[in-house]
């Protein structure tokens, strides 16, 4: 048999929904694999009490292949005892007030160790692990190896995709520059890092032995095929999903996207510290004009205190709305019909 997406993850289509740190849905997530594809589920910030139960979710939900998605600890998560938090808060002040929370009092950690969710992880056994933010060490994969499950790992540049590919990784997401979300480069900064999916994926292709699976911007048959034309193996798709009626977003933030144009998302590190794409609202506006902004992780537990409440109160003005630059063509709000769309792109 070839060495396809299909036969290696033992899936249906080549189809990847992508994981949402803090908006994935068991929901979602269940549907995509059992339609076919392989549903992933980001467990970014999540506990291992939290990931035990997300996976166990996920199982009753589902008996087809699924990926769980972890952050790599990449060195910046320990804020340094100097780094004096008031400020930040003390600019944060109005949007604590207008959704009715208390500004947050600091925690004993900002989000839960990389070690401790990894066991849980592995505990759980789904089929896939998928990475950001670095390249997983030896002992990490050869974990994952032997709990039966496959790696995937996230490149934004070629050199990434070749240290991904050299450390055995199973398949390779090559992420451009269009994708929603957070840019995971981690070779360079992420500003230097930002290449377009039509000259990131052939690029990648020709670098490394790994299976590609294209990012960013894809939404439709069309993008689909063309990242087939440019040799992926796979896509990865979030935006078009993210819109519909199953993700787990505020409704506010489904209007947002379903009302953006090509040029309405923008690349921002005011929400969380670290670069990401969504569209421009009046937390993302007041947080830039302050210039303050902590480092991550700190600045995203900071803006999470009122992201919370304000997603409870579906006020998408002070909520993150990651949206990538295909917006507009995320038309549908079932993900039954979006799968089915982008499933006609899969060249037979
Ligand atoms: C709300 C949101 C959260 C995301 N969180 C993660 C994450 O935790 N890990 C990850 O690998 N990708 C994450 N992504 C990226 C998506 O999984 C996917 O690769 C990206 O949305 C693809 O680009 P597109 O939106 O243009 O289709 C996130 C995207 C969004 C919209």
């Amino acid at each position: 048999m070839p060495a396809t997406l299909e036969n290696l993850l033992a899936i249906d289509e080549p189809i990847v929904l992508g994981p949402f740190g803090g908006a994935s849905s068991v929901e979602l997530t269940a549907l995509v694999s059992e339609a076919g594809g392989l549903g992933s589920f980001g467990l970014y910030g999540y506990s291992a009490e939290r990931i035990h139960d997300a996976i166990t979710r996920l199982r009753a939900a589902t008996d087809r292949p699924f990926a769980v998605n972890l952050w790599l600890p990449t060195g910046d998560e320990v804020v340094p005892a100097d780094v004096d938090l008031q400020p930040f808060l003390d600019a944060l002040a109005p949007l604590y007030d207008e959704v009715g929370v208390q500004p947050p009092a600091a925690p004993a950690a900002f989000i839960p160790a990389f070690d401790a969710q990894l066991d849980a992880v592995l505990d759980a056994a789904p089929a896939v692990v998928s990475f950001v933010y670095g390249v997983p060490s030896r002992d990490v994969i050869d974990r994952v190896h032997r709990s039966g499950a496959h790696v995937i790992a996230t490149a934004t540049t070629v050199a990434e995709a070749r240290a991904l590919d050299e450390a055995g990784v199973d398949a390779i997401v090559a992420s451009g520059a269009e994708a929603a979300g957070h840019r995971v480069s981690f070779l360079r900064h992420a500003e230097q890092s930002l290449v377009g999916v039509i000259s990131l994926i052939p690029q990648v292709v020709d670098a490394v032995r790994a299976p590609v699976i294209a990012a960013g911007g894809i939404a439709d048959r069309r993008g689909v095929a063309a990242a087939f034309a440019l040799g992926a193996a796979g896509v990865q798709v979030g935006t078009a999903f993210l819109r519909t009626r199953q993700s787990a977003v505020p409704e506010s933030h489904r209007r947002a996207i379903a009302a953006a144009t090509d040029t309405d998302s923008v690349l921002t590190r005011a929400m969380s510290g670290r670069l990401a794409r969504g569209i421009p609202n009046r937390a993302m506006r007041e947080i830039e004009t302050t210039g303050l902004i902590a480092p991550f992780p700190a600045q995203n537990w900071l803006t999470g205190a009122f992201r919370s409440a304000a997603a409870t109160q579906d006020r998408g003005d002070l909520v993150s709305l990651w949206a990538g630059q295909s917006s507009a063509l995320a038309t549908r709000d079932d993900a039954d019909e979006v799968f089915a769309a982008l499933r006609e792109g899969v060249p037979r």
